[in-house]
């Protein structure tokens, strides 16, 4: 439809490759959307006359989720704009067109289509989080080893992981919810490039289309595409943060740790061995992860080494929009589940910490609060583990004698430091743990409360983000069908 200047037609093989139709089914409705905002708005401006909008605009409503027709057009917008010129009419349908192009268009599309899977990412993120505040309620009595290194390093709690997750993909939502600002400005009305002669009111489409203002330089509105980048970078970045907490249950899970036990409707089992029970699903997290992080880089490759303007390689940074959304949203809505049916063993929990040595800092603390130096007392309790280790017995299991032999001063004798370590329970500790965000006990109830009130406020402002947007779409049909119906 657009080849005026050129000859011949396309052959079937270049066609495919230039064209994206296929990927456009995607944005079909809001290209629609948004050709009904920019006809409202052209004959608002009596850039086109009633007859010739509502011929337009119950031409764009049959479209509606009805474009099925195979065409040799190269992408939705040219297939709509050929499809409403055959409704409409070639006088009312060929005006359609005027004032913008598909470079505002598709930067609109895209735009809209963010918008949308934002709001659900965040709905999903406030879902996920909330229940990680829930099982941390539950689980704050669970005692069990933290780790460094994968080696047991200090006494914890369960629901102090389950914390530390929630404030991870609390950053996540915040940095979604931050980008949307960005995301939900208008680039209608930027034209090709550099604008129109028309008389066109670029603030009556953002309006009607929910957007809370202009993405006002044509220029930047047409070329840039870093709010894909932003989105998809932050969709990366919450795979990585959900990889690593699938990573820890995946540990979790064997039959080695047993700590948590998967229901079993989020596990495979083998074709070959009958007894296996595999944690499938949180591999796929981490497979899945690194197909963002390659969306991720597909993206900021594709735009380093573009020049100022619309340029056909944008084409292909839609393509990494769709399956990210997918990607992160159905991760999210299957962690949930995941999350909620988990068990937790706190049998297990607990014999990982009678078993090891995680209790270490706790006693050489014991021992700073009784005014010694710190180096010396991680001495004192570095030569404690090495002969209980030596001897394959537990710090509790140590006699006074065998005390002793560590102290080479009377800064402690050695029937209270026997004392000391008989006293030093994981319950102690944690009752006595008290810097801010610690794994102490008072912290674990502190900080619950304070994430519950901080995930309402995400909801709230999620939700009343969805609303604004449906609501507009809701008062854009209106007007559509009272326009329609007026002209009738
Ligand atoms: N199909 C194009 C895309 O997805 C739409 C814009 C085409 N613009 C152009 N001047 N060829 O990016």
């Amino acid at each position: 439809m657009y080849r005026s200047r050129l000859d011949g037609k396309l052959d079937d093989v270049t066609l495919e490759f230039l064209s994206s139709i296929s990927d456009d089914d995607v944005i079909a409705n809001y290209d629609i959307l948004g050709s009904e905002a920019h006809t409202l708005m052209l004959l608002e401006n009596k850039i086109i006359n009633k007859q010739e909008a509502a011929k337009i605009l119950s031409a764009l409503e049959r479209l509606k989720g009805n474009i099925s027709e195979k065409s040799d057009a190269e992408d939705i917008h040219e297939l709509i704009e050929s499809l409403v010129i055959k409704k409409a009419g070639k006088d009312a349908g060929g005006k359609m067109h005027t004032a913008r192009s598909r470079n505002d268009q598709v930067a609109l599309d895209i735009r809209m289509k963010i918008r949308d899977d934002i709001n659900m990412v965040c709905f999903c993120l406030n879902q996920t989080i909330e229940t990680l505040i829930n099982l941390a309620e539950k689980n704050q009595h669970a005692i069990m080893p933290l780790y460094t290194h994968m080696q047991q390093a200090q006494v914890g709690l369960f629901s102090h992981f389950l914390l530390a997750y929630a404030d991870a993909f609390f950053r996540d939502l915040d940095r979604f919810y931050v980008a949307y600002g960005r995301i939900n400005e208008s680039p209608l009305g930027a034209g090709p490039v550099g604008g129109t002669s028309i008389p066109i009111n670029r603030q009556s489409t953002a309006k009607m289309l929910g957007f809370k203002g202009l993405v006002e330089n044509s220029i930047d509105a047409t070329t840039s595409r870093d709010f894909v980048a932003e989105y998809i970078g932050n969709a990366a970045i919450l795979m990585t943060n959900l990889s690593r907490m699938a990573e820890d249950f995946i540990i979790w899970s064997t039959s080695e740790f047993s700590f948590i036990e998967l229901s079993d409707r989020f596990t495979s089992s083998s074709s070959v061995m009958p007894q296996k029970k595999n944690p499938d699903v949180l591999e796929l997290i981490r497979g899945k992860t690194s197909q963002v992080i390659g969306y991720q880089m597909s993206v900021l490759s594709n735009l380093k080494g573009l020049p100022s303007g619309y340029n056909r390689d944008l084409q292909q940074v839609k393509v990494s929009i769709w399956p990210t959304s997918k990607i992160i949203i159905s991760s999210l809505l299957v962690v949930n589940s995941l999350l909620k049916t988990m068990k937790v063993n706190e049998k297990k929990l607990r014999q990982a910490i009678d078993g090891g040595y995680s209790i270490s800092l706790d006693i050489a603390e014991a021992l700073v609060r009784k005014g010694i130096p710190f180096r010396n007392s991680h001495k004192i309790v570095g030569n404690l583990v090495q002969i209980a280790s030596n001897s394959k017995k537990s710090l509790l299991a140590l006699s006074i004698d065998e005390i002793r032999t560590v102290i080479h001063n009377d800064e402690i004798d050695a029937k209270e430091l026997h004392k000391i370590i008989q006293s030093t329970t994981p319950e102690h500790s944690l009752e006595t743990r008290r810097s801010q965000g610690s794994a102490g006990k008072h912290e674990q109830q502190r900080m619950i409360e304070h994430r519950k009130r901080k995930i309402q406020a995400y909801m709230t402002g999620t939700n009343k983000r969805t609303n604004e947007v449906r609501e507009s779409f809701e008062a854009l049909n209106n007007n559509v069908l009272s326009m329609i119906k007026s002209a009738s």
